[in-house]
């Protein structure tokens, strides 16, 4: 049974995703992760980002990893571990820019259907249920106000020592949904068969209970 859980930024899919694949004892999978590594090297090798061509032919050219380490996921470029480097605004903004390139996508679902084809995944990210694995078993949609999305980021940030400014990660966040939802390739949209789950208001802890059941009452 495979898993699918798509929603927009900020919407805790990651967290969420980590504590079921948790819990069934599944391979979570991040495929956000994996846009956010072709951004960064592009970042770091000072490539035009508007060149859709050069990006494509990077992805194609290089190896991105996801490995599982001490029971966390960690993120490749070749042998580099950019786990940590991949969260940066500046590289959430440029992953949802590569993101929207068709030659990109193509190649990411040729490698994250490889990555599923062990069974059991948990896979988060924009296009799931809808493109990447359309016969998941349980497909989840998991959304939150755009402020209450912020505000999730905002503490994140802060618990890690970083302060940022709400209204500017909101606005962020709103620019980063804008370009996915409006892509012309496998855009973020809620697949006909998901379930939607608003965790506004919700705790984690809730929110993976909840899921829980979904994944009981459908498997
Ligand atoms: O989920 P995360 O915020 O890490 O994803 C970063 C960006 O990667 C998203 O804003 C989106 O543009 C892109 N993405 C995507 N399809 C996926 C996962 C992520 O387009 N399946």
């Amino acid at each position: 049974m495979n898993i699918a859980i798509d929603g927009p930024a900020g919407a805790g899919k990651s967290t969420v995703a980590q504590r079921v694949a948790r819990q069934l004892e599944y391979v979570y999978i991040d495929t956000g992760a994996m846009y956010r590594a072709l951004a960064w090297a592009v970042l770091q090798k000072q490539l035009p980002i508007s060149d859709e061509n050069a990006v494509s032919e990077l992805l194609k050219n290089n190896k991105i990893g996801l490995v599982r380490q001490a029971g966390q996921q960690r993120v490749f470029w070749n042998e580099i571990d950019v786990t940590d480097q991949i969260r940066s605004p500046e590289v959430s903004q440029s992953a949802s820019i590569v993101a929207s390139y068709g030659s990109v996508r193509e190649q990411m679902l040729v490698l994250q259907r490889e990555l599923a084809k062990q069974g059991n995944v948990v896979m988060d990210g924009r296009d799931i249920g809808t493109h990447v694995l359309p016969d998941a078993k349980v497909k989840i949609f998991l959304t939150a106000s755009s402020r209450e999305r912020a505000e999730r980021r905002w503490r994140e940030l802060r618990e890690k020592g970083t302060e940022t400014d709400l209204a500017e990660l909101q606005k962020e966040i709103e620019e980063r949904d804008r370009r996915d939802t409006q892509r012309e390739v496998a855009p973020l949209r809620q697949a006909d068969d998901a379930v939607l789950v608003d965790t506004t208001g919700m705790t984690i802890d809730q929110v993976v209970d909840h899921i829980l059941q979904i994944c009981e009452r459908t498997g």
